[in-house]
């Protein structure tokens, strides 16, 4: 294919696994997951010459770590997809089920179930002349963004905490209560409803257990949201209709957030899914079962690619710039530390490079497993 500085290349790329595209700044990598989103999409007139191997793929997921959303009302609950399944459960209480209530009653998104007065926003916006628009808390609901009726119905909480002694009695949860809980809590409460603890199990296994449910999405970080998006795809058991595409995921996180954006990605990765990560961190890279290094320099100096293949081989390959320094790195790096090792250096062992050695020694069977049998796709 030849697109913007990428001239004549071809590449390759392994179904159902993870490859990492890197290279310098300015030296293709966008360029090239832009042609590649063409392609699945189907475009028929692209920047190549040929694809092949795209048959039974069906969407491609772009992820980035812009807002989930300006919207408000959406929420890590709503995105995740967990609301759905915990609206359609208190509509299951007998207290709704006599007042003839369905799941849209307990959104706060549509009418009938929710506060008319604030529109289920909980707040209310109040104009003011030269000034910003300021927002209270609405009277009607407190707050609560649903009407009263909607809030009479409960859910009740039987079990105790896990590892605590049980409750004296039921505790009773309105669905405003459970926007108010966190993922960690909500997964005690919802212990016993598997579609919704599936949900909350995966948000919490990638360390997002603190966030509450009804948070609102614009007040998310980057990498939350980022990881939130992943969320939807990992349901589903089978993905092999899906290609995931993360340019530069690892921007803005901080070194302990890398190993929990890695454990989503071999998530997907078990799942089925073909997923393509641009990346400068060593850390994303070493897990790549498939590797693009473009250059060797930026612009027209760069659009080659420089090394093709897995990891292993790009260290020290001659011709890539990644791979010499991945060599020249890797000494220092699988050096045990020295006693008087700098704090930097024990904190990087510590913290990080231990979760990154357990994600990476995980997936590294899971790896084997994947590569018996299957030829990369082009
Ligand atoms: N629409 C375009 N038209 C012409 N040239 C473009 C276009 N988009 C990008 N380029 C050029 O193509 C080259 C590769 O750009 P690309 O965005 O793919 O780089 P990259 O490897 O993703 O870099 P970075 O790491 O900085 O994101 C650059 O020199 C860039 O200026
Ligand atoms: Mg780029
Ligand atoms: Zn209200």
């Amino acid at each position: 294919m030849t697109h913007h500085n990428l001239r004549g290349v071809d590449v390759q790329i392994p179904r159902g696994r993870l490859t990492v595209v890197t290279g310098v700044s300015g030296s293709g990598k966008s360029s090239l997951v832009e042609a590649l989103d063409q392609a699945v999409r189907g475009a028929v007139d692209g920047p190549w010459r040929a694809v092949s191997g795209l048959e039974g793929i069906e969407r491609l997921v772009e992820v980035d770590d812009k807002p989930i959303g300006k919207n408000p009302r959406s929420t890590p609950g709503t995105y995740a997809g967990v609301w759905d399944p915990i609206r359609k459960l208190f509509a299951e209480m007998p207290d709704a089920k006599v007042r003839g209530y369905t799941p849209s009653r307990f959104s706060f998104n549509v009418k009938g179930g929710r506060c008319e007065t604030c529109e289920g926003n909980g707040v209310v916006k109040l104009e003011m002349s030269f000034l910003p628009d300021a927002y209270v808390p609405c009277e009607a609901c407190g707050g609560k963004r649903f009407n009263r009726q909607t809030l009479q119905v409960g859910f009740d909480v039987a079990e105790g905490p896990a590892d605590g002694p049980p409750p004296e009695k039921p505790r009773t949860l309105d669905i405003h209560d459970v926007l108010e809980l966190s993922v960690r809590q909500a997964l005690r409460v919802f212990e016993r409803v598997p579609p919704i603890r599936r949900r909350l199990e995966l948000m919490n296994d990638i360390g997002l257990g603190y966030l509450k449910l009804g948070q609102p999405s614009p007040t998310l970080s980057g990498g939350e949201s980022q990881r939130i998006k992943l969320v939807n795809h990992l349901v589903g058991r089978g993905q092999p209709h899906l290609v995931v595409v993360l340019d530069e995921p690892s921007i803005g996180l901080h070194m302990s957030d890398v190993p929990k954006l890695l454990e989503v990605v071999h998530r997907l990765v078990d799942a089925g899914a073909t997923v393509v990560v641009v990346e400068h961190n060593p850390d994303v890279m070493r897990e790549a079962d498939w590797i693009i290094d473009l250059g060797p320099g930026p612009g027209e100096a760069g659009g080659e690619i420089c090394y093709q293949g897995p990891y292993d081989g790009l260290v020290g390959a001659a011709g890539s710039r990644t791979g010499r320094w991945l060599a020249a790195h890797a000494d220092n790096d699988d050096a045990a530390p020295a006693a008087g090792a700098t704090r930097k250096k024990a904190g990087k062992r510590g913290a990080a490079g231990g979760a990154a050695k357990k994600a990476a020694t995980g997936t590294r069977s899971a790896r084997a497993r994947r590569s018996r049998g299957g030829e990369p796709g082009r």
